[in-house]
């Protein structure tokens, strides 16, 4: 389920008719549906607090303010990659002591913030974080709890750039090298070493990959406990996916009671961290067709939307349902076309042959499915400004983030003194 439905033949978010949107912020724009977030994170807190698994979202898949104030309110702690998503979370309302840090490429510097700022854990990712860590710690004076998290060397059956739960991936510590980490975080006194996470990979729709990751995460809780050491926090990572081709996605029903049959037992605190699931659903891109243009071998349809605006179906070859805002008569006659953008990348291509009812110049369509790693993942290539993003709720929008202009881009550059003549 998206949180867009057609009424009276026209595509909505919630009560609010997307023509509605385009003329007052134009286009291209994304579009979130508040209601759908708060209905996908009721959906998997009712899942999975009675086990006492608390919900850390994972601010890489949308981290605009308004998405993670909406997700703070419900309760949402969050799983941050950078100092950036650090401040972006806290200014959105999430609780410090709500927040895990994880990624391979921690700097002192966000380091220190992170601890300054009081977050509850450091998913620790290699031996020499560890010592980065605690080095920071000792000069900030402050003791850091911290997590390993390893690398089970499961692979997750999704696509090759978004695993990362195999041993050639560079995420996390090789399951057979976590004991001697442990140890070595045991070992240096400004750390305080609280547990295990895991994250195998992304867009996971068979759970099995979870059973494999949490059974060897379990196995190595009793393990380190065997040695003495106390490990009360694990975190089981994100990957839920969602069903981009209106396939059904995983259930959260049968995801809790993976986690109550594999982990429950070990009495240790849990956490998630998932994005996409809270999030994708609950986003489009508003875009409007600028030509359509036959050619000898086939139809293309140009977008005002391009693969700096929504990047996924050019850099993983991802599905995004296509739908024109207005909706097409039920006898429309459906015509193969290639959905394009402007950019000058053969590349820019967001679908081949898609079947989709006639389009003209002007229409509005909107890609389905794109409120996570979407407006995240833009970029300013071929000086195009990042889109506009608006929430909507109920009978109410508001803009979130106004669309960028030339002038913002081109007044964070300078051209030096000596090609402006002030050098002289
Ligand atoms: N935790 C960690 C440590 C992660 O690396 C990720 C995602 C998540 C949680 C959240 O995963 P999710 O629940 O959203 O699957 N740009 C790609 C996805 C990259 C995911 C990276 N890590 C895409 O557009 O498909």
């Amino acid at each position: 389920m998206t949180g867009f439905t057609y009424k009276n033949g026209v595509l909505h978010a919630d009560d609010i008719a997307l023509s509605t949107i385009a003329d007052k912020v134009g286009t291209p724009t994304y579009v979130y549906a508040s209601s759908t977030i708060e209905q996908n994170y009721a959906r998997l807190a009712n899942a999975l607090s009675p086990l006492g698994v608390r919900i850390a979202y994972a601010l890489k898949a949308n981290s605009n303010q308004a998405v993670i104030a909406t997700l703070a309110r419900l309760g949402a702690g969050g799983d941050i990659v950078s100092g950036g998503e650090l401040t972006r979370a806290m200014a959105a309302g999430i609780a410090p002591d709500r927040i895990v840090f994880s990624g391979v490429g921690k700097t002192a510097d966000e380091v220190a913030q992170a601890l300054r700022a009081g977050i509850h854990q450091f998913n620790v990712e290699s031996i020499p974080e560890l010592d980065l860590i605690d080095r920071v710690a000792a000069s900030v004076g402050i003791r850091a709890n911290v997590a390993l998290r390893v690398n089970p060397d499961v692979d997750a059956g999704t696509h090759a750039k978004i695993t990362t739960g195999r041993k050639d991936n560079k995420f996390g510590i090789d399951l057979d090298d976590a004991a001697a980490a442990w140890t070595r975080a045991v070992s240096l006194p400004n750390l305080n070493p609280v547990g295990l996470a895991v994250h195998i990979g992304s867009q996971l729709i068979d759970l099995t990959p979870y059973r494999a990751a949490y059974r060897r995460l379990a196995d190595l809780v009793r393990a380190l406990r065997a040695q003495g050491h106390e490990v009360s926090r694990l975190d089981l990572g994100g990957g839920l996916g969602v069903g981009y081709r209106g396939e059904t996605g995983p259930d959260v029903a049968d995801y809790a009671a993976l986690v109550r049959e594999m982990v429950s037992d070990l009495g240790c605190s849990l956490m998630v961290e998932p994005g996409r699931y809270l999030v994708a659903e609950a986003g489009c891109v508003l875009s409007r067709v600028l030509f359509v243009k036959d050619g000898s071998a086939r139809r293309f349809v140009i977008l005002d939307a391009g693969m700096n605006d929504l990047l996924r179906p050019a850099l993983y070859d991802s599905f995004h349902a296509v739908v024109p805002v207005k909706q097409a008569a039920p006898d429309a006659v459906i015509h193969p076309a290639d959905i394009v953008g402007p950019v000058c990348e053969t590349g820019d291509t967001f679908a081949k042959a898609r079947e989709l009812p006639p389009l003209e110049q002007g229409d509005l369509v909107a890609f389905l499915h794109a409120g996570a790693y979407g407006a995240v993942m833009g970029s300013t290539y071929n000086t195009r400004p990042l889109a506009a993003e608006v929430l909507v709720a109920g009978n109410k929008f508001e803009l979130v983030r106004p669309r960028q202009t030339v002038e913002d881009l081109l007044s964070r550059e300078r051209i030096p003194s000596w090609l402006s003549g002030g050098d002289q």
